[in-house]
Parts: C-alpha cells; sequence; structure tokens
C-alpha cells in the first residue's frame, strides 16, 4: 500500500468537497489543493483593479502578472496573490457571486489548469475542483463526483458564512446556489460533468467523516 494515487473530487458548490477533500488528504499524508481558490483569486484581484470581469483579454493580461501562491497550513490552505495572504477575502459575497464569470473564460481557465497539472506532477494529491477528473486529472486512479441536495447545501453555506461573521439568509443562498449551478454546468468551457469514469458520492445524509471514510476505502482499494 504505498504507491501514491492522484485522487480528483468534483462537484458543485457548497457539496462538502473542500472539507472532505481536506480530511482525505490528511489522512493519506497527501497534499491538498482547492483549484476553487485559485479562480477565486483571480476573481478577487480583477474587481480590486476593477476589471471588467467579461474582458476576457484583460483577465489574461492581469492574470499573466499575477503570482498565486497555495500554501498548506494547520487551518487549511492558505492563497496568497502577489505575496498577500488573501485566504478571507476570496470567500467574500462579491468574489463567490462572480466568480464563475471569470472562470467561464477559456483562456483563463487553460492558465490555471496548467498550473495545477504542475502542481499535482509530484504525486500523492487530493485536488478539488469542477474539471479535476475531466481536464486537469484525466488519468487520476480515483475520481469522485460529490454532490447533495441544494436546501442541504444552502444550510451548509448558511452555517460556514456564520462561522466567518458573514449575515446570510437561507433562500437567498438557495437562489445564489442555484444560479452558480446553472453557469458552472452550462458553460462552455469544461462544464461541470461527471467524469464517465468518476463515483458518484451523495453526500446529503452523510457526515462529513463518513463522507471521508468512504473516499479513503476506494483510496486504500486502489493503492492495494
Ligand atoms: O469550489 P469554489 O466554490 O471555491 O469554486 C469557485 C468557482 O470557481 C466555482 O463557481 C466554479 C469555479 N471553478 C471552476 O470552474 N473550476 C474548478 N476546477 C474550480 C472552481
Amino acid at each position: 500500500m504505498t504507491n501514491k494515487i492522484q485522487i480528483a473530487i468534483d462537484g458543485p458548490a457548497g457539496a462538502g468537497k473542500s472539507t472532505i477533500a481536506k480530511i482525505v488528504a490528511e489522512a493519506l499524508g497527501y497534499t491538498y489543493i482547492d483549484t476553487g481558490a485559485m479562480y477565486r483569486a483571480v476573481t478577487y484581484k480583477a474587481l480590486k483593479r476593477n476589471i471588467k470581469l467579461n474582458d476576457a483579454k484583460a483577465l489574461e493580461e492581469m492574470l499573466l502578472g499575477t503570482s498565486i501562491e497555495l500554501k498548506p497550513s494547520e487551518n487549511g490552505q492558505l492563497v496568497y496573490v502577489d505575496g498577500e495572504d488573501v485566504s478571507q477575502l476570496i470567500r467574500s459575497n462579491e468574489v463567490t457571486n462572480n466568480v464563475s464569470q471569470v472562470s467561464a473564460h477559456p483562456n483563463i481557465r487553460k492558465i490555471l489548469v496548467n498550473m495545477q497539472k504542475d502542481l499535482a506532477s509530484s504525486g500523492g494529491i487530493v485536488m478539488d475542483g469542477r474539471d479535476i477528473g475531466t481536464q486537469v486529472l484525466k488519468e487520476a486512479q480515483l475520481k469522485i463526483f460529490m454532490s447533495a441536495s441544494v436546501e442541504e447545501r444552502a444550510k451548509r453555506r448558511l452555517l460556514d458564512n456564520e462561522s466567518r461573521g458573514i449575515l446570510s439568509d437561507i433562500e437567498t443562498l438557495k437562489k445564489e446556489i442555484t444560479k452558480r449551478d446553472k453557469l458552472d454546468s452550462e458553460r462552455e468551457a469544461s462544464p461541470l460533468i461527471q467524469a464517465d469514469d468518476a463515483i458518484y458520492l451523495d453526500t446529503t445524509n452523510l457526515s462529513i467523516i463518513e463522507a471521508a471514510d468512504v473516499i479513503l476505502k476506494l483510496a486504500r482499494d486502489k493503492m492495494e
């Protein structure tokens, strides 16, 4: 059981991907990469610079002059943009509600996907996002497509927001989640779809630990 594998976890917002992926990575001693944070980092900088989010060329120019670093820490993955720790700032509602627009641009995806492939090249990786199993790690030994009901995902987002001092209401969150699902699934460039060889995992009625256990069992089977 020593060979290291790549684990790709995709699915819509709020399915529990990041929390569960982090636990799986820790249990296996693997590196965890949250690719959504990279799209958020680009969105954060573009908003700060007042760059139009529909201007693919301007966004690309900005991104080519931007350093995005992911650093593991005890409190999860830290995200640095041009040396500034933006780990909290990229979780704001403003970034959340604009990130789908930025992540729909094929040129931006191409740059970030290449960065993600480089990050994964050392093996022993758990990566989560929307296109990991279909684009970034097509050869991953284990692919999971994780989802949960919109109601449950909105509840989780509410609790998550509360823990970070952000006030929100469940109906607004449900609308935002439904809208983001639609944008992410219907965009032309690498839409959110389940890879043919991915295993579907519905976390609606699973605790975080239960869901992580399912993935860990599948991962250990692949390592044998
Ligand atoms: O997982 P998240 O909510 O932090 O992701 C933020 C957005 O980034 C999400 O709306 C879709 C986009 N995204 C993507 O298009 N491809 C990825 N691999 C990861 C995220």
